[in-house]
């Protein structure tokens, strides 16, 4: 390849990065992602931080959640931002490994946030059907994969005109969930990618 294609495939990369990354947001609570990421590498585990806990944030100050679920804790950076960003709202967050729980306890505690961040062990499957059906204002999904059961279960949760942010759709959903969070019968979807943003019809 010669030196002036090198060039302009440098400046082509570049051009792609400024528009995937326009706007350097602050992010309040960037040291618990990083402190998410470390875990990951020493534990080989599967608590990837969100990309941008922004993105949940935004959403919940922008509908002015007062009742949050998440599936998918970590050691807790979405539900930290999310309480922070609506801060009249409980979040209720669901974890399945043990030691993510301990962690994520650890660090809601330490932000004060305890009184207002409830991390439920247990997993989606067996925790989601114990909770109220139109419950809730904001739901997030940020666990491994959606499933058609777990997506069923966070649109009973949520109140009519509640919000669902799916994540992790990166493999592309399963042809169930994808029927499900396109059905414009039970949600009006907009598709950002890596992540749909669903609010329930009714
Ligand atoms: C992608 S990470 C969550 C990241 C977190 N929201 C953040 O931004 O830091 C996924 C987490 O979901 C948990 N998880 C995956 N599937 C689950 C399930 N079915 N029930 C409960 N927890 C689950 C994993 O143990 C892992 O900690």
């Amino acid at each position: 390849m010669t030196t002036r294609t090198n060039r302009m495939r440098g400046v082509a990369v570049a051009a792609i990065a400024a528009v995937r990354h326009p706007l350097d947001v602050a992010d309040e609570f960037a040291d618990v992602q990083e402190a998410t990421r470390r875990h990951r590498r020493a534990h080989r585990c599967g608590a990837y931080a969100y990309g941008e806990g922004s993105l949940p944030a935004t959403v919940a100050a922008a509908v002015g959640a007062r009742r949050i679920v998440e599936v998918g804790t970590a050691l807790g950076y979405t539900a930290l931002a999310m309480a922070h960003a609506a801060p009249h709202a409980r979040v209720e967050t669901v974890e399945g490994d043990a030691e993510h729980v301990r962690l994520a306890r650890a660090e809601i505690a330490g932000r004060g946030c305890a009184d207002r961040v409830d991390v439920l062990h247990g997993t989606a499957e067996s925790l989601l059907p114990g909770l109220p059906s139109d419950g809730y204002d904001l739901a997030f999904f940020d666990g491994f994969t959606p499933t058609a059961e777990i997506v069923g279960e966070l649109h009973r949760l949520l109140r009519p005109g509640g919000t669902l942010l799916a994540g992790n759709l990166i493999l592309g959903p399963s042809p169930a969930v994808g029927r499900h969070l396109g059905d414009p019968a039970r949600w009006r979807t907009h598709s950002l990618g890596e992540t749909a943003l669903c609010v329930k019809r009714g």
